[in-house]
């Protein structure tokens, strides 16, 4: 569950979030949607704990995430723009490395494991600097979900991916929710959006304009409403 009461983000003199209010229920697939520059990647960034808001509160799963950094941590997990891996690390050295930062049991294991379930068990041992981006997108994912994180952020998590990996990362989505993990990713693909989330919020100029439940799929409505907010076409 994560809670955000009036949450306001200022860098250089500019409001970059001016007063987001949000409530996620446990198990939700959310995504955020908005124009280039709306603060949607920096919103994620304050929830995962990475730069600090100027003023407002958040709570995820209950803890106040000024005073709970470490534990708030464990139970992330987070795709940012950039991989975060290691590039002269294989994808098991990678996992490997993350895995045993959070502790995880039979990490090997688990690496190998995720490393099948995005496609690349061939690669296992390649240094990832030989990889193309959506290789490296591929394993960034299996990154962020190696501890099985109960709350999963995941910034733009489709750009970069060839088909077959799309249906491997919703797939993953799918299955994470099923196991009660909430996402909340912010893309710019409708389709996917419509796909396998829930839920949609628009964001702009730094504030949440729309906030709506999604049934069936239904890729029209999301695009009519964005269209709607942030277009100004009715
Ligand atoms: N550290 C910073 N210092 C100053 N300005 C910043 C900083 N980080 C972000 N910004 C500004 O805040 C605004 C929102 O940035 P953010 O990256 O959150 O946008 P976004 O909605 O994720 O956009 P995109 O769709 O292009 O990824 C932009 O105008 C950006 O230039
Ligand atoms: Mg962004």
């Amino acid at each position: 569950m994560i809670e955000v009461k009036k949450l306001t983000k200022q860098a250089d003199n500019k409001l970059i979030l001016r007063g987001v209010d949000l409530s996620i229920n446990k198990g939700e697939t959310v995504a955020i949607l908005g124009p280039n520059g709306a603060g949607k990647s920096t919103l994620l960034k304050v929830l995962a704990t990475l730069i600090k808001p100027t003023s407002g509160d958040i709570k995820i799963n209950g803890l106040e995430l000024k005073k709970n950094h470490i534990a708030i941590k464990k139970i992330l997990g987070y795709l940012p723009h950039s991989s975060l891996l290691y590039d002269h690390y294989s994808p098991l050295e990678n996992l490997v490395f993350f895995g045993n930062i959070y502790g995880v049991k039979d990490v090997e294991k688990r690496a190998k494991e995720l490393v099948k379930e995005v496609g690349l068990s061939f690669f296992l041992n390649e240094p990832v600097k030989n990889f193309s981006r959506g290789m490296i997108q591929r394993i960034a994912i299996a990154r962020a979900i190696v501890h099985e994180p109960e709350i999963l952020l995941l910034d733009e998590p489709h750009t970069g991916l060839d088909q077959g990996a799309i249906s491997i990362l919703n797939t993953v989505i799918l299955s994470m929710k099923k196991k009660g993990t909430t996402t909340l990713m912010v893309t710019h693909d409708f389709k996917q959006a419509a796909e396998i989330c829930d839920r949609i919020i628009i964001v702009k100029n730094g504030k949440i304009v729309d906030d709506f439940k999604i049934e069936n799929q239904s890729l029209g409505i999301v695009s009519e409403k964005y269209e709607l907010q942030v277009e100004g076409v009715s």
